[in-house]
């Protein structure tokens, strides 16, 4: 049985006043919601604050990425020990990155070995874009990045990370996929390479999400798939309610 699990990732939202405002909100009730695990990940400036009001709260805190190397001359980059000093987490490879700041199946790699042998769980995000999806791409595309992502990883590392799979074309656009179709990808696409990496038993250990445009309303559609173990939400981790509905969906 996979634990559910529900990650907000604030994106480059929340001022450290608005950050403390909205873990405040959601403290409570976020608090109660033990059936699942939840994770907040703010931006980086946001994160020593957040971290400090989730500790001891059984609720997860993350980054939404790191640099590989432990330290030195890297002006406006986070090392891993950083991070782990403050988080759990941290999101690697989200499309936002890939496409807007030249992240690479590559850069991926080492970002996620550099996470695991800092402690952290890497939230490793694949899918495809509404391009590759339209042209027949999804398969070649999610499982290149699902084998370029775990490249060198061990067995007993892979069963640590968490892979979401967010089709670009679904993020922030409105347009989610629909549950089957998710289902499909995750199944077929992700479960399926991580299998011939690490074996069946492992590929049905590992947690992973769905994320794009998930919202209270759609939350359960997705949810109710035997392959999907939750989500990983932008827009609608922003206010307390929206994010308590998908949280409370993952429960049942
Ligand atoms: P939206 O939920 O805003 O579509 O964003 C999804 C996402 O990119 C989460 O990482």
């Amino acid at each position: 049985m996979r634990k559910p699990m529900v990650a907000g990732n604030w994106k480059m939202n929340k001022t450290v006043a608005d950050a403390v405002t909205l873990v405040n909100e959601l403290l409570p009730e976020l608090k109660a919601q033990t059936a699942v695990d939840r994770v907040l990940c703010p931006p980086f400036t946001a994160l020593y604050s957040v971290s400090g009001l989730l500790k001891d709260s059984g609720i997860g805190c993350g980054a939404q990425d790191l640099f590989w190397e432990a330290k030195g001359a890297f002006t406006g980059e986070v090392a891993p020990d950083m991070v782990a000093e403050l988080g759990k987490y941290v999101i690697i490879g989200h499309s936002e990155r890939r496409t807007y700041f030249g992240e690479t199946d590559e850069s991926v790699n080492k970002k996620v070995l550099a996470a695991l042998a800092a402690g952290l769980t890497p939230i490793v995000c694949v899918g495809e874009t509404l391009e590759e999806n339209q042209g027949g791409k999804t398969e070649a595309v999610v499982t290149r990045q699902v084998n370029a992502g775990l490249s060198g990883i061990s067995a007993a590392d892979a069963e640590k990370i968490v892979i979401a799979y967010e089709p670009v074309w679904a993020i922030g656009t409105g347009l989610a996929a629909t549950g089957p179709d998710a289902n499909k990808v995750i199944a077929e696409y992700i479960r399926k390479p991580y299998a011939a990496l690490y074996g069946e038993a492992a590929a049905q250990a590992i947690r992973v999400l769905y994320g794009g445009s998930v919202k209270g309303s759609n939350a359960a559609e997705f949810f109710g798939q035997p392959d999907i173990d939750g989500a990983l939400v932008g827009g609608a981790s922003l206010k307390k309610a929206d994010f308590m509905e998908i949280v409370n969906a993952a429960a049942k």
